[in-house]
Parts: C-alpha cells; structure tokens; sequence
C-alpha cells in the first residue's frame, strides 16, 4: 500500500466525516417514518404508479399519515398524477416540505431533472447521489406510511434505489398477460435474492381481454402471499382525483390489499 501524504489523508478524513454526515441527516430524515413500502413491477405500463398513487390515498382517507415519494427515475409520473404544479416549499432548516393532495404527501425525482431527455443518462452512482441528496432534505414530518414507486424490471436502477433506500417490504404489480408473468416472475425473484421481504402480489387491470388470475398463479408459484385484484376501469381515465377517492368499489379493492398487507407490518 502507498503511503497518503498528510494533504490526501485529510481529504480522505474530510470526505469520511461528510459522508457520516449525509448519513446521519437521511436517518434523521426518516425517522418520523413508520413503515417504508416499495411497490414495484417488472415492466412498465402495468399500473405501478397507478397502485402506489392509490394505495396512498386510500391510506390517507382511513386516516393514517402518508407520504409518496417517486424514485422512478425514468418515468417520474406522480406529481402529475397527483396533481401537483408546484415546487416544494423550503422550511426554516432548507428541508424541502412536500406538497401534499388528497392528504398525501408527495416528493418526487421529477423536482431534480431539468428536462425529460436528463432521465437516459443517469447512472448507478449519480441515482444513488440523488436520492441520498432528495433523502437527506426532505422534511417528512411524522408518517405512519411512505409509499415509494420504484423503477421497474431489473437494470441497475430499480437495484440502486432499493440499495439506497432500505424499504419494509414491496407489494409487487402484475396484470393478467401472459408477458407481464414472466417478467414479474424473474424481478421478483431479483428482489427475493436481496432478501427484502415482499408483501405480497397484486393484480392490477384484472378482468379485461386477459381476464385474471396470474396473480394468485405467480403468488401460488412463488409462495407469496395474493394480496387482492384490481379491475379495469373507465373510472382511472378521469384524472382529476385518484380513482379510489372517485368510485367506492375501487376504494374497497384498496381497502382490502392494505388490510391485508399494510396494517399488520
Ligand atoms: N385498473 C386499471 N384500469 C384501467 N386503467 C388503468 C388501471 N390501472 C392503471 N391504468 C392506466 O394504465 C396506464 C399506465 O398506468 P401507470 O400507473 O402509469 O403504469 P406504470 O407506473 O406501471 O408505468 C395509465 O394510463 C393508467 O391510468
Ligand atoms: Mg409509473
């Protein structure tokens, strides 16, 4: 080994003490947090967003604290969803408060990227600086859930968020093609390997042209837990509210997936 002149071994001690401080601010960041839920697919397309969206309102309208946070770097969907137009406010510290809507919460990637185009050249290091970054001066507060919409499939940047941000566990979104099985099948097998615990499966889209019952068959076959379908609807092209705050048959489909996966944690 060479020997550090003293110039190197205090920009090493230096580098040591800011990141134990980034640290120490991001666990301080999430303190207030209950419970961190990852909801994730294996592709696109299939609803995630849809269900993370949802499943924090529908928490938030049973009366627990709840934020969103959107770490889907290439497709930062929840602000819109949401509804949101602003920027985050700063507090007296310069921690970013989230917006919130629908008693929700909500911070998002989209906040840090410029332009739609940035999203293509992130990269494993530069995802992980940038959510310690958004970790570490988001302002919470107290929450009793933070849903979080994870990349999808299984590049680099579904692992270095789930790397960088330990979750309690992931609720995984599948529909009934025969596709989207298989894809789920290999990304949930993936986020087994990192021994995370994974709540369970969702259906999303069921009972369309594809009909349902892939997510018991992957539950079944994985020997995870079945957490409940979600049917299509009209109700989800009206995006003024999410559409479990539109339809209570929809909000009762949510219901029952918290009930099943999220309470007992
Ligand atoms: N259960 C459903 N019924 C009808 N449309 C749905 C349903 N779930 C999601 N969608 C629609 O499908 C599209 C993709 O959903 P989205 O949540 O953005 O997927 P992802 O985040 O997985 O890419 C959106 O237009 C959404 O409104
Ligand atoms: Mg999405």
């Amino acid at each position: 080994m060479t020997q550090q002149n003293p110039a190197q071994a205090r920009a090493k001690i230096e580098a040591m003490k800011r990141q134990f401080e980034q640290k120490r601010q991001i666990d301080s960041s999430l303190d207030g947090i209950k419970n961190k839920i990852g909801v994730y697919s294996g592709k696109g397309g299939v609803g995630k967003t849809t269900v993370a969206v949802n499943l924090s309102a529908a928490l938030a309208n049973s009366g627990y604290s709840v934020g969103i946070l959107d770490v889907d770097i290439d497709c930062p969907n929840v602000v819109r969803a949401m509804k949101i137009s602003e920027q985050p406010m700063l507090d007296e510290n310069k921690k970013m408060i989230p917006a919130e809507r629908f008693g929700v919460k909500v911070m998002s990637m989209a906040y840090f990227q410029e332009n739609e185009d940035e999203a293509t050249i992130w990269r494993g290091p530069m995802i992980h600086n940038a959510i310690n970054q958004m970790l570490q001066s988001t302002n919470w507060g107290e929450l009793d859930y933070l849903i979080v919409d994870l990349p999808p499939g299984t590049s680099d940047s579904p692992l270095t968020v789930m790397q960088t941000l330990t979750m309690d566990g992931f609720v995984v979104v599948t529909t009934p093609q025969e596709l989207a099985k298989i894809d789920a099948k290999r990304s949930i097998n993936m986020i087994k390997k990192l021994q995370v615990n994974v709540l369970g499966i969702v259906e999303n889209m069921s009972g369309g042209i594809f009909g349902s019952g892939a997510g018991t068959e992957i539950a079944n076959e994985l020997n995870l837990d079945f957490l409940g379908s979600i049917q299509i609807r009209q109700d989800y092209q009206d995006t003024s509210k999410p559409a479990s705050l539109l339809n209570n048959e929809i909000l009762n489909e949510y219901e029952a997936i918290i009930q099943k996966s999220l309470v007992n944690l």
